[in-house]
């Protein structure tokens, strides 16, 4: 499973993707919001760091309009893919931009049917929104489990881009369903590594270490 970040933050995109972490990265409006930043400015500095997908959402709702800013976004690096909302019109315009041969991720995803359409209308990644149904009280991780279901009985190409993931289970349980990519907020990504016994006996290695007396340098 690929990893994409999840952020508009562009140090924290540096230092995971020093790691080898980041396969590509999302944002969206609430995301630019919070960086504080101009989109077209702070995409271009995500897009130079990172060669996979950077994923950038058109706020327009007509399609014409979806098309343009499409088009405006797509300007900015070879590795934009438009992000679309999940409506006729997003699904019209993903149908002529990846026409284009440009990248489409048709984003708020909530049902298995909208999964289905934005395979029809050729999405390069679906993504559903696992916390947000979590928080009514649906089983997002269902969402993706039927998703995979139906892409793969009619081997559609269309991504699963597991989103909105809020915990490290998200995350195991999206990579066991068979999730193409999960994009993960920077914090949960670096909860990945983390584990109490991995501390534990770290401690006590160094500590039956340093009693032997020995160096290896
Ligand atoms: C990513 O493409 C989504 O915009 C993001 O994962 C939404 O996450 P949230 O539900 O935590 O805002």
């Amino acid at each position: 499973m690929q990893f994409f970040v999840d952020t508009a933050e562009v140090a924290e995109i540096a230092e995971l993707a020093e790691a080898g972490l980041v396969d590509g990265v999302t944002t969206n409006p609430s995301l630019i919001l919070k960086s504080g930043r101009n989109i077209l400015e702070v995409t271009r500095e995500i897009c130079a760091l990172v060669d996979g997908p950077v994923s950038a959402e058109v706020t327009a709702v007509k399609l014409d309009e979806m098309v343009a800013e499409g088009r405006r976004l797509a300007e900015i690096a070879p590795n934009i893919a438009i992000k679309l909302p999940l409506t006729w019109d997003g699904l019209k315009a993903c149908r002529i931009l990846t026409g284009e041969g440009r990248m489409v991720n048709v984003t708020l995803c909530f049902s298995a049917a909208q999964a289905l359409l934005a395979a029809r209308a050729g999405a390069t990644f679906i993504s559903p929104f696992i916390g947000r149904l979590d928080d009514i009280n649906l089983d997002g991780l269902d969402l993706i489990a039927d998703i995979r279901r139906i892409y793969d009985n009619y081997g559609f190409q269309t991504k699963i881009l597991a989103a909105s993931i809020r915990s490290v289970n998200h995350v195991t349980e999206v990579a066991k369903i068979g999730a193409d990519v999960a994009t993960v907020p920077p914090g949960v990504l670096r909860a990945l590594v983390r584990h109490p016994l991995t501390d534990r006996g770290l401690e006590q290695f160094l500590a039956d270490w340093a009693r032997t007396g020995q160096r290896i340098l």
